[in-house]
């Protein structure tokens, strides 16, 4: 990040609800420019830069957290009723900050099945699985909210801690053949990479609501996981077929394997101008076992 970037930034407050596995990373980066970060967690936690908020509980955060609050992202997924768990319980509050940035991550579940076919922002969201269906109505009210909202929408998350390399290791790693099946994925350095770059631009003509964050390389499981076992110098276990794997999966993993999409980011890379860290599972991957090796 240039230095303009990172004086634009210094003097913002950012509210991160949800410090799960993507919410923490991005938070851990946007303290490198010398912002202040908080993160919720439903429990409270050791670090003072954390609060308590459960969207089920009766019990709101303390009203002192949000002092010279200017930038707020929701990690957030959708509640049973598809209702989403922040505007739900803060809506009014959010309103009343005066917040020039709202983040939203969603998901590419959104688009439904694609039968393989590359998928744009353009393209209507058609969405397959019930839970997609619960988070488009979230983003839906992300648009309705009158605040300064901007959703991206996120394919399968990979990063250090959380990847085929660790699947791997608590062996729970299941090798499941589907011919043409493909899944899009994206390295959680890029989403927090993408957001900043993303941030510099709001006030652009060329401002977008809804963007995708994706690698260049959408490929079937099966060639990440013989690559993961390779660059662990490791002998890859027969794949299953996936009519076989199927009566194995549990019905979450299974839905997952009921669509099939690449997901475009051409909006971002190419129009908006974002240069990936890590443009495929290869360089996310050789990045992940670099820091397995330093633990
Ligand atoms: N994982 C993927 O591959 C993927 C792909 C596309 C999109 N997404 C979406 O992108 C977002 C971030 O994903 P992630 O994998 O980083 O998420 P994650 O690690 O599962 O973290 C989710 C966060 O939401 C918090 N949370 C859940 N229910 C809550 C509630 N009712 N009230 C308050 N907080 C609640 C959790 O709190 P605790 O910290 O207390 O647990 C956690 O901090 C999520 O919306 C996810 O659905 C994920």
């Amino acid at each position: 990040m240039e230095n303009f970037a990172i004086n634009s930034f210094t003097k913002k407050k950012f509210i991160i609800f949800g410090g799960g596995f993507s919410g923490r990373f991005i938070a851990d980066e946007i303290r490198k420019l010398g912002c202040e970060v908080l993160t919720s967690s439903r429990q409270i936690q050791k670090s003072s830069t954390s609060f308590v908020f459960d969207s089920l509980s009766p019990v709101l955060p303390p009203e002192q957290i949000f002092d010279g609050t200017t930038h707020v992202l929701s990690c957030i997924p959708p509640n049973k009723r598809g209702e989403d768990p922040v505007l739900l319980r803060l809506h009014n509050k959010l309103k009343g900050l005066n917040l020039e940035w709202v983040g939203y991550l969603s998901t590419t579940g959104v688009y439904g099945n694609t039968f393989g076919e590359w998928v744009t922002e353009k393209d209507p969201a058609n969405p397959l699985q019930d839970r997609s269906k619960r988070r488009l109505l979230c983003e839906k009210s992300w648009l309705d909210s009158s605040l300064p909202i901007q959703i991206f929408r996120l394919p399968g998350i990979y990063g250090p801690g959380r990847s085929t390399f660790e699947s791997i290791f608590k062996k729970n790693i299941k090798i499941i053949h589907k011919p043409d099946q493909v899944f899009s994925r994206i390295h959680v350095a890029d989403i927090a990479n993408a957001i900043l770059y993303l941030l510099l631009k709001i006030n652009d003509k060329n401002f977008k609501q809804i963007i995708n964050i994706a690698d260049d390389y959408p490929t079937s499981q099966i060639e990440v996981i013989k690559h993961s076992y390779k660059l662990l110098g490791l002998k890859m276990p027969e794949p299953m077929h996936f009519d076989e794997a199927k009566t194995l999966l549990s019905p979450i993993a299974l839905s997952f394997w009921e669509e099939n999409r690449r997901v475009s980011n051409k909006l971002l890379c190419k129009d908006l101008g974002y240069k990936l860290i890590h443009k495929n599972y290869k360089s996310g991957l050789q990045s992940c076992l670099e820091i397995i090796k330093q633990k």
